[in-house]
């Protein structure tokens, strides 16, 4: 079990925030398989005090869509508090504040892992979140900035101090972004300097690197990011690993196509034919993956304009080779 402040959880595998992927559809795919707790995308706390109308689109959820966090972005302790004003009647079980985004525009603007730099700045904007938040409130980190300023350990105790319920971890710098290997040693040290739970991300890929991860670090639970593009059934496969030490075969593709229908209905039922027809296709290519003869249907995909196009192409996968 895994307490966030006043919120149990039973699994310690957590779907995590993901820009432009984490929508309700894609949570609610992930929460089939045993996914609990899942993060909406980063919302930036200026556009949602803007009243931007595609960052309102990003809130919208659904009674099964629970427990759910959503992660702002924002460096200004003002701001942020105006934006969660603005959410606090929303339904959300965790408020989670990002400061590990590596995206130049984000941290040009000193937001996102621009705050690693801040960490007084940090508690501030965090205190005045823990003083508005019903919910427990918690922060995303990054290793460092870069390899000459690894200080996770400082950052995360001074987040502590402002009276947050965990501390998310990417294992990864600022200057790494997503690539390059990650560091196990300082997830590890910053468990063990913190009282409250540590959350930890980078290379949550198999059950295998899940285990290693809890196994190398301590830490109290995992975020599963890139690891759940195209494969939902990587929450159901690391549950029975960690507590059965084995891992179930994978999907049949007969399995695939069904959760890729499901998906793609879902998709179009959120964002309409048009926009949901180019949206999935990125996700055809990701649940398609490691399938024999996915490839001319990629092309395929890319061209479709209509549901039924769409339909047809995914049901392509479970033909023989010879018949596409
Ligand atoms: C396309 C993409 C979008 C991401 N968006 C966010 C985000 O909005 N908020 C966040 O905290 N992390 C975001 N991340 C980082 C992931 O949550 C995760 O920390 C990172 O991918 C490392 O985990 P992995 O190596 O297991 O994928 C994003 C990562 C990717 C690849």
């Amino acid at each position: 079990m895994l307490k966030i402040g006043s919120l149990s959880l039973d699994s310690p595998l957590i779907l995590a925030p993901l820009s432009g992927i984490s929508d309700l559809p894609f949570r609610l795919i992930n929460r089939l398989f045993g996914c609990e707790l899942a993060f909406t995308e980063m919302i930036s706390a200026s556009s949602l005090v803007h009243q931007s109308r595609t960052t309102g689109r990003m809130l919208v959820t659904v009674p099964l869509d629970r427990p759910l966090g959503i992660q702002l972005l924002g460096n200004d302790p003002d701001i942020v508090q105006r934006a969660f004003d603005i959410i606090a009647s929303r339904e959300f079980d965790v408020v989670d504040l990002n400061a590990a985004c590596p995206v130049p525009k984000v941290t040009r603007k000193g937001e996102g892992a621009a705050l690693l730099h801040h960490p007084q700045k940090l508690r501030d904007i965090l205190k005045a979140l823990v003083t508005r938040a019903r919910v427990p409130v918690t922060v995303k980190i990054r290793s460092g900035w870069d390899e000459t300023s690894v200080n996770a350990r400082d950052v995360a105790l001074h987040a502590q101090d402002a009276g947050i319920s965990a501390v998310f971890i990417h294992g990864r710098t600022k200057e790494q972004g997503y690539s390059g290997s990650v560091d196990y040693r300082i997830i590890g040290e910053v468990k063990k300097a913190l009282s409250i739970p540590l959350i930890a991300s980078g290379d949550i890929l198999s059950p295998l690197l899940i285990r290693r991860m809890f196994e190398e670090t301590g830490c109290d639970g995992v975020t599963i990011a890139r690891g759940a593009l195209g494969n939902p059934w990587i929450f159901r496969q690391a549950d029975a690993f960690l507590k059965h030490g084995r891992i179930p075969e994978p999907p049949a593709v007969s399995e695939i196509v069904f959760i890729m229908k499901k998906h793609l209905d879902m998709v179009y039922s959120y964002y309409g034919e048009r926009a949901g027809t180019v949206l999935f296709r990125k996700f055809f290519v990701w649940y398609g993956r490691g399938i024999s003869h996915v490839k001319h249907l990629r092309d395929l995909v890319f061209r479709a304009q209509t549901r039924d196009e769409m339909m047809r192409i995914i049901d392509a996968l479970s033909a023989s080779p010879e018949s596409v």
